[in-house]
């Protein structure tokens, strides 16, 4: 049985001093779990961040996006090398945030998959629904087409990456799908993954979307989510423990 992953996605929140306490009474707090866990940082802090994780081997090192494109005259971006050289080992693509604000395409989050997944980084292919596909009925329409972009680009590697389910009406509103409402969806792509891959059983499908301390256990016991990506809650470290334990007891 896979551990659990939970992820925090920090998005753009964070500053020198405020990192190294959330991160210290993260690191202090979650000595002996048993999860897999990654923070996943501005990209302005991987160094600090890199630094503060060295040493030990439970919260692993994640960033929130990565170009399209391999180098060259694209100002502003971050190549899949560059995270590399901070031992990266888990980076957000396709985040309904990037989606809606940066007009990214499923094409273009399946380029960045595979852009993470030949430098050895493991993509969290973010996918979800929003209130309008859902009350129109289209939420199984909606997530397969975005999986079915990063499938047909990313072929026999497939297996390498991690999925992750977020429901954009959920993410930052305190409003969660249901534990049957999100164990519908994720059965859903689970069987998409078994169709293209025979490897499919490695790939762990997360949770996203106002996961919290309080919710975290029932989300997490569902059959097909194996793990969590968490915005709000990850930023307070009490929170973000509780999570992982609650994680660490649900395998
Ligand atoms: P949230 O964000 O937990 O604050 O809803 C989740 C995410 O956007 O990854």
């Amino acid at each position: 049985m896979k551990k659990k992953l939970i992820a925090g996605n920090w998005k753009m929140n964070g500053s020198l001093s405020a990192n190294v306490s959330l991160l210290q009474a993260v690191l202090d707090g979650s000595q002996g779990m048993n999860c897999q866990a990654a923070v996943c940082v501005p990209a302005a802090y991987l160094a600090q961040v890199q630094s503060m994780l060295s040493g030990q081997s439970l919260i692993a090192l994640g960033s929130q996006d990565v170009s399209a494109q391999e180098v060259g005259a694209y100002t502003g971006e971050i190549s899949a090398g560059m995270l590399k050289d901070f031992a990266v080992r888990y980076v957000i693509v396709g985040h309904s945030e990037r989606r809606q604000h940066h007009a990214e395409s499923n094409a273009t989050v399946a380029d960045k998959a595979q852009r993470a997944l030949s430098a050895g980084i493991t993509p969290i292919v973010c996918v979800g629904e929003t209130l309008a596909d859902r009350e129109a009925g289209l939420t199984e329409e909606v997530v397969k087409r975005q999986l079915a972009a990063v499938i047909q680009v990313n072929g026999h590697c497939i297996s390498e990456i991690v999925v992750a389910y977020e429901p954009v009406w959920a993410i930052g509103t305190g409003r969660t799908a249901s534990p049957d409402q999100a164990q519908e969806v994720h059965a859903v792509l689970r069987s998409q993954l078994k169709a293209a891959t025979s490897h499919s059983d490695r790939i762990s499908i997360l949770y996203g979307g106002s996961m919290n301390a309080a919710n975290a256990a029932q989300l997490l016991a569902q059959t097909d989510i194996d793990g969590g990506l968490i915005g709000g809650a990850a930023l307070k470290a009490a929170d973000f423990l509780a999570i992982m334990a609650a994680g660490s007891t649900t395998a």
